[in-house]
């Protein structure tokens, strides 16, 4: 797999720290919350991320799963969510949801899932994501937490797909143009 790679473009190291720096905001944002917090890892992508990501945070975290895409997007008010799968809670005044994603790309997805939430009457909603590729934003998005800004070039490992091939990779690299070229 790794031969399929231009560059790594983040190491194993790097998200270590990455997802240490991100847990220890989240736990000192929430430590203090009366609710439940909820991390909501959105399928599949950011399974990996979420896995690691809640190991570290130190205080009591659920966590519930949802599988969304969006489609028909060419305005948000004009964009549809795709709900594959649903979470189980559905006392949804009693949750602060944190919405754990692999990647940001135009916000879309993120963007119609957030207002869905917010609609189902969330304590709060607020967003995660490891890699924000703001370039690519078509809409105006901003993530609560990120871990990294990364340029715009195809990136997979570590959750992150091409053809569902190479979401085992413990980093994450650049797929060489050849392999979907
Ligand atoms: C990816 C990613 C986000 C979305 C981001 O999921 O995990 O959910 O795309 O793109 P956007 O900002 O342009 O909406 P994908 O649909 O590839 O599914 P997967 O996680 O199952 O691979």
């Amino acid at each position: 797999m790794k031969n399929d790679l231009s560059k790594i473009l983040v190491s194993e190291q790097q998200i270590d720290e990455m997802t240490s720096s991100l847990a220890k905001k989240i736990e000192e944002d929430y430590k203090d919350s009366k609710k439940e917090l909820v991390a909501l890892c959105i399928l599949k992508g950011s399974l990996v991320f979420t896995a690691d990501l809640i190991r570290k945070i130190n205080i009591p975290v659920s966590l519930e799963f949802m599988k969304v895409s969006s489609y028909g997007a060419g305005t948000v008010s004009s964009g549809k969510i795709n709900i594959q799968l649903d979470m189980s809670r559905t006392d949804y005044e009693n949750i602060d949801i944190l919405v754990i994603e692999d990647i940001i790309d135009s916000g879309y997805t993120l963007s119609l899932l957030l207002e869905l939430l917010k609609e189902r009457g969330a304590n709060s909603v607020k967003t995660c994501t490891l890699l924000n590729k703001p370039e690519r934003r078509k809409i105006d998005l901003k993530p609560d937490y990120f871990g990294a800004v990364i340029p715009d070039e195809f990136v997979v490992g570590y959750g992150l797909d091409y053809n569902e091939k190479y979401r085992n990779l413990p980093y994450i690299g650049v797929l060489d143009p050849k392999i979907y070229t």
